[in-house]
């Protein structure tokens, strides 16, 4: 291939085919660099060697694909390249075939400034010649190579489950497929397997694992594709510790492939720990923690800068980055929001004039050194409930605006670009999230998750207080994955339905075909699905799924190569007994 020859071929003949990467026309010398997957090599034509095959060569134009037959030559050590592997030697050409032209591409592999990235898209193929995203696929590849060596090491087997299925509860809108035979009814693409990977624990597969394109019609972000893929999996009769060692062993695996060395098993904390020191529930470990520095201050003192002082003040420290200016101050606050819930205190200077001893206590608290930016954030004077709902807000309120200062300052601050691999476990999530809007009770995670059983006797009492054996794996601020300890119990299941508002008959018929399957002897099980695409973006340095995507939809869930999605035919929608509106 065009990447492998090296000094110790030389005077060997060779064949190497690929696309040109560049010509260089000395003349009566032509250089051309073919290149393909493995890297690239210089092919040499002298007219006063082979004069028609001079002339061939001077007709090729980038991207043209070509084979060419000759021989290895070492070169004389003035024009060695130690810039790539095959620098030291040269192919003189003998023989030379134009497999195929290329229309002048609209960029090329080797242009040292990126296409913009509709270009990119559009023209993906193209994009993929680069060598960044050659890179990335094929970390790629590694990855989920890694991953199924390591599960099968272990004893899963990788199951098959169906794409034209029924809706799955996770959250998000379904993509519908719309049934020829029987108009006006939908299958659903799953959004996960999660219905399908707990029957097959009732089957007895005792350990699952998949690799899966999952599908969900959400609002998308740089983290966030329509169609992404899961590593999906589920055990029988597993404690938490288990599912945790399993994941830790396979990401050992998958850091490894791409040169990094991890070491498990990783830190763990529960919810409350996670909000009250990051205020988020996917906590980036190479910033400090955040410091409730309520008791720095009185009662009175608190009153006057309009924080209440039955809620928590909590202290944000980025280190390193000096206090700001009014102008940055200013520009940051939109950052923060206008929120009801909290209130944010950004002129520590001036709350210094006011309070100084105050500040001096604040400061030593939150472990400030001179150096570092620190501001406040607390709850307003007037807030309807104090209680944990009205804490947590505060603290959400100062990890949102933290992640938001960070990441604008990041370059200021470097370990937040360079602070190596961080994990943690989260752990006890809350059973449920109360929807402000709808005025009613979602689950967390699914409603598949089982409650803590001292929780149990809360679940109609106090709803918000109930925890749940759910879990998320967590690296530097990004939520990798997911899980939990399933209810296997049907009359557990049932009670969770109508702890969220759901009657018996509408968990029926939604649901029936499970619950009727937990009734035929439901081992304990439970499991995990991590992103997949994350895991690689993350591997690969990337900012954006799309570098990590062969074939990416944009924000807008567009595929702008093959121009999905369009209209269809009247003939298509009549078949399937749609009209549109
Ligand atoms: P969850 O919905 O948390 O859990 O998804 C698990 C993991 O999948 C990844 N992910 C995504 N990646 C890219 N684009 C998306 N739109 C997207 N949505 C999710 C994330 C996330 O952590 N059935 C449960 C798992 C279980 O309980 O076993 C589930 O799907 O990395």
């Amino acid at each position: 291939m065009c990447g492998e020859l090296r000094a110790e071929h030389a005077g060997q003949q060779v064949i190497l085919m690929g696309w040109v990467n560049r010509r260089r026309d000395l003349g009566n010398v032509i250089f051309i660099d073919v290149r393909d997957r493995s890297g690239l090599t210089q092919l040499v034509f002298d007219k006063s060697d082979n004069a028609a095959l001079h002339e061939k060569a001077s007709n090729l134009r980038n991207e043209y694909v070509i084979a060419a037959i000759g021989k290895v030559r070492k070169r004389d050590d003035k024009t060695i390249n130690r810039n790539i592997p095959t620098g030291e030697i040269e192919v003189v050409v003998t023989e030379l075939k134009l497999l195929n032209e290329s229309k002048q591409p609209p960029f090329l592999p080797g242009d040292p400034v990126l296409a913009n990235e509709e270009m990119r898209l559009k023209y993906r193929y193209l994009d993929l010649r680069r060598e960044p995203m050659q890179y990335n696929i094929e970390l790629r590849h590694k990855v989920a190579l890694a991953i199924r060596e390591n599960l099968a090491a272990k004893g899963f087997f990788e199951i098959e489950t169906p794409f034209m299925t029924r809706s799955t509860p996770e959250g998000a809108r379904d993509y519908l497929v719309p049934s020829r035979v029987y108009p006006g009814e939908f299958y659903a693409l799953p959004q996960s397997p999660q219905l399908f990977k707990q029957i097959l624990m009732i089957s007895g597969f005792d350990k699952y694992f998949q690799i899966v394109r999952c599908f969900r019609d959400e609002d998308l972000r740089a983290d966030r594709q329509p169609e992404f893929t899961q590593i999906d999996l589920e055990m029988t009769f597993p404690q938490m510790d288990r599912v945790f060692e399993v994941v830790e062993g396979f990401l050992q695996a998958c850091f490894k492939v791409a040169g990094f060395e991890i070491k498990p098993p990783f830190q763990r904390m529960s919810y409350d720990d996670s909000i009250r020191n990051y205020g988020i529930d996917k906590p980036d470990l190479r910033l400090p923690k955040l410091t409730d520095v309520r008791t720095a201050f009185t009662a009175e003192q608190l009153q006057t800068v309009q924080l209440n002082p039955e809620l928590p003040v909590v202290a944000i420290r980025i280190p390193k980055i000096d206090e700001l200016s009014r102008k940055e101050r200013d520009d940051n606050r939109p950052l923060f929001g206008e929120r009801k819930e909290a209130r944010l205190v950004d002129d520590i200077k001036r709350l210094e004039k006011s309070f100084p001893e105050a500040v001096v206590k604040l400061r030593e608290m939150a472990g400030a050194e001179a150096e570092d930016l620190l501001v406040l954030v607390g709850g307003p004077l007037q807030t309807e409930k104090i209680g944990l709902r009205a804490d947590y807000g505060v603290f959400m309120a100062a990890g949102a605006f933290r992640v938001e200062l960070a990441r604008k300052y990041a370059d200021r601050h470097m370990a937040f670009r360079q602070g190596g691999f961080h994990f943690t476990w989260v752990t006890d999530f809350p059973m449920f999230e109360y929807d402000e809007t709808e005025k009613r009770w979602n689950p967390a995670h699914h409603p598949f998750t089982s409650p803590h059983e001292r929780d149990m006797d809360k679940l109609e009492s106090d709803p918000g207080a109930v925890r749940a054996l759910a879990y998320d794996i967590v690296l530097n601020g990004t939520e990798l994955g997911s899980g939990s300890i399933r209810i296997h119990r049907p009359d557990i299941q049932k009670q969770i339905f109508r702890a969220l508002g759901m009657t018996d008959e509408e968990a029926k018929a939604r649901f029936g075909f499970f619950l009727e399957a937990l009734e035929y002897g439901t081992p304990p099980h439970g499991g995990i699905a991590l992103g997949l695409d994350r895991i690689v973006m993350i591997l690969a340095g990337a900012e954006s799924l799309r570098e990590v995507i062969p074939f990416p939809k944009t924000a807008k869930a567009v595929d702008l190569m093959v121009d999905a999605p369009t209209p269809v035919s009247e003939a298509q929608l009549k078949d399937l007994g749609i009209k549109v509106r």
